[in-house]
């Protein structure tokens, strides 16, 4: 028998009522049967700062921790200015450092985003893709699950209600796990 996956998903954004975690959320209640979903709040990790890396703050141990002990990454990312939010790439930035821990190294992710604009953060996620080659991930390349509109698909209690966009998160973490347990074979 196969081992549970554990993927530790993450939203982009510090916002209660955030699409992107509502995203996640509703990612949590479709998980495949061979794996499991927990989610990790990003607010309380500090800006990044070279001078103190070798000391980091106890969010960031723990935010390493969580990801060292994942299988995988489901990271939901907002666009800000065309590009992913500075609260994500901080918190990237804190994990892949000091030189030498970066925890990211070799982690399968599947990336998704919600937005209320038409290209449902197309621009946001092709930057985050662009951090994950230097940070050597394996982001999952199908399917790509950019949600345009969220206002419309996510009602005021934050769940997800759009059909199609549930089926399209559906596929994603079906891909997500046959990704993952082909790179572990592999590994
Ligand atoms: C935005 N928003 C936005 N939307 C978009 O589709 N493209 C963009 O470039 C931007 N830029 C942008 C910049 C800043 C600073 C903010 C605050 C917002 C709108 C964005 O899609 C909307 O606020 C989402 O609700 C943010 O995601 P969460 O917080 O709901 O997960």
């Amino acid at each position: 028998m196969t081992s549970k996956l554990s993927i530790l998903g993450i939203a982009g954004s510090l916002r209660e009522g955030s699409y992107n975690k509502a995203i996640l959320r509703a990612a949590q209640e479709m998980v495949p049967a061979g794996a499991q979903l927990e989610i990790f709040d990003l607010a309380g990790i500090p800006p990044f700062n070279q001078d103190t890396e070798m000391e980091p703050a106890e969010k960031v141990k723990e935010f390493k921790a969580a990801i060292r002990a994942a299988d995988a990454l489901l990271i939901a990312t907002p666009e800000y200015n065309y590009s992913m939010p500075g609260v994500l790439k901080n918190a990237l930035d804190c994990a892949s450092r000091p030189y030498g821990d970066n925890v990211l190294d070799g982690k399968p992710v599947a990336i998704m985003g919600a937005s209320i604009g038409m290209l449902g953060t197309a621009r946001a996620q092709y930057h985050l893709r662009q951090s994950c080659v230097f940070l050597n991930m394996y982001p999952l390349n199908s399917p790509e699950v950019m949600v345009p509109f969220a206002h419309e698909k996510i009602d005021d209690t934050g769940r997800l209600t759009d059909r199609k966009t549930t089926e399209h998160i559906a596929s994603l973490l079906e891909a997500l796990v046959t990704w993952t347990r082909r790179l572990k074979s592999e590994g």
